[in-house]
């Protein structure tokens, strides 16, 4: 905890509306980009700010939205908006919730659940600018092109901000202002408190409007001012998929940009994939295609990619992860992985060690050193270390009912295709021949054989196959050898 709490009195997330233009059974602040659902980012703005106190206003599919607030900040107070609607009276529930121990004083802070890419950076400047100037209302507002939909910033003669107009109560002269209200403000709360019990809805949406305080906060005496911002994505709101995904874009720009300036590569930023909740270090390479979620950390000197997606991932230093899908996954310093390697929750990969092409790997956990390089399955596992796990090896750890472990120790060598069938253990030190199927425990230093003999039937080609290639290529090899048994030619024959 800090010692001094400077942050505002409250600030109040309003996130009631039912943004039926999403066309979604998801409620539209539950939507994600980044990694974070919407309402997330204006959580994680609002909090640092350093707020005293923080509420959300709810009201559409109130339940599902309440449980998801409830798990990402469980201080949150929850305030849910009856049947009067309008962004007005969303604050005067919040108010009268936040009022209910003693009344606020000092700055109340109002943003939106859906507004994602606004920085606490530019909520603060708003913040110091309201309580520099000893301002009643300081409103955030943008100048844009095409204002249409917006609310309107009326301004007088000297400049001095006098009111906002919606868009559906303006007149044609005041459609033609192009400097928008972004709907997020700093106020005091007592001319907040004092103004909302004022505000009617006597205007086109018959809405009790947020933006009347701001005339009346004048008409009482107060200051009203605006901070213009020429960052407009910091202001816009996600209100169909298009700017969801149009938002999901900037941020991720935004995300990328901020590592590279961090001393990260990343050869094509445009493929390039970064969650607002990924760690990455000094000198780490990102290659094309390469997404990463979560609570993904990549330490430095490691290069992940190219096509290759990460979640909940740790990659060691100067790790190296090749076409890759991996999921809760924690990869040693100096490992490798890849290429075509899936790597599922539970998988913990020694330094040096190896997963390589066409692995899967499941709540393994693989020592120093070790390799699995190619082609095989290994789940419910440990591995010892410095142990090589042959080509297209298997932990058969599925009964049909239950999952079985399987354990092999250290300096272990493998032969190709052997399958382990769980529950099993191998010894330190230990071989299996080619194509063993393990079903006993082996013990360290033995060799582990299932051999079937082999029978070879003689000239079966060309008793059941007569007349085919492979008859005939059969037949000259055999008339080659008989032709060839000095052992001069011999050796002439053995030539490459
Ligand atoms: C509002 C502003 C407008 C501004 C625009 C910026 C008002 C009257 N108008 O318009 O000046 O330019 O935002 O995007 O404030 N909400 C509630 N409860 C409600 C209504 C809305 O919580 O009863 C929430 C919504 O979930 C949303 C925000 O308030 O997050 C804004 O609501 P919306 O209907 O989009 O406001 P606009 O009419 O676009
Ligand atoms: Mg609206």
């Amino acid at each position: 905890m800090s010692p001094v709490n400077t942050g505002p009195a409250a600030v109040i997330v309003l996130a009631a509306g039912a943004g039926t233009r999403m066309k979604s059974r998801t409620p539209k602040i539950l939507h994600e980009i980044g990694g974070r659902s919407l309402v997330g980012h204006a959580l994680h703005t609002a909090r640092s700010v350093n707020p005293k106190q923080l509420a959300l206003v709810v009201r559409h599919e109130r339940d599902l939205v309440a449980s998801h607030l409830n798990e990402l900040d469980p201080s949150a107070l929850i305030v849910d908006q009856d049947d009067l609607p309008g962004t007005g009276r969303a604050v005067e529930v919040a108010l009268e919730a936040l009022d209910s121990t003693a009344p606020l004083t000092g700055t109340v802070v109002v943003t939106y659940g859906d507004v994602p890419l606004l920085t606490g950076d530019l909520l603060s400047e708003l913040i110091s600018v309201h309580e520099s100037e000893g301002n009643a209302v300081t409103v955030l507002t943008a100048v844009l092109d095409d204002a249409t939909g917006y609310g309107r910033i009326l301004r007088d003669v000297d400049g001095t901000v006098a009111g906002i107009r919606e868009h559906k109560d303006a007149s044609d002269a005041e459609l033609g202002i192009k400097e928008v209200n972004s709907g997020i403000y700093a106020f005091d709360a007592a001319v907040l408190r004092d103004s909302l019990r004022h505000i009617t809805t006597d205007n086109a949406q018959g809405e009790k409007y947020l933006t009347d305080v701001l005339g009346l906060a004048r008409a009482a005496g107060g200051r009203v001012a605006a901070v213009v911002t020429s960052d407009r994505w910091q202001v816009e709101g996600a209100n169909d998929r298009v700017q969801l995904s149009a938002l999901g874009a900037e941020h991720n720009r935004r995300v990328v940009e901020a590592w590279m300036r961090a001393g990260v590569t990343v050869v094509d930023p445009a493929t390039t994939w970064i969650d607002s909740t990924v760690m990455l270090e000094e000198d780490v390479r990102l290659l094309p295609n390469t997404q990463l979620h979560g609570d993904t950390h990549v330490a430095r000197d490691a290069v992940v990619g190219p096509d290759t997606t990460l979640t909940d991932v740790t990659v060691g230093e100067g790790a190296t992860v090749i076409r890759t899908h991996g999921s809760g996954a924690v990869l040693g310093a100096g490992s490798k992985v890849g290429p075509f390697t899936y790597l599922r929750p539970g998988t913990v990969l020694g330094e040096t060690g190896k997963i390589g092409a066409f692995y899967e790997t499941k709540n393994v956990t693989i020592g120093r050193g070790s390799k699995l390089s190619h082609l095989g399955y290994a789940g419910d596992a440990e591995i010892g270390e410095d142990t090589n796990i042959g080509c297209g090896n298997i932990t058969a750890n599925y009964d049909g009912e239950k999952k079985h472990r399987t354990v092999i120790g250290s300096g272990v060598r493998t032969g190709s295709n052997t399958v382990f069938v769980a529950p099993v253990e191998v010894g330190d030190g230990a071989y299996t021949g080619a194509g063993a199927v393990v079903r006993q425990n082996v013990p360290a230093g033995a060799l582990a054989l299932s051999l079937a003999k082999q029978r070879n039937a003689e000239g079966w080609v060309t008793a059941n196959r007569p007349g085919s290639v492979s008859a005939k290529l059969a037949e000259a090899a055999a008339h080659f050898e008989d032709s060839s048994e000095t052992p001069a030619s011999t050796e002439e024959g053995k030539q490459p």
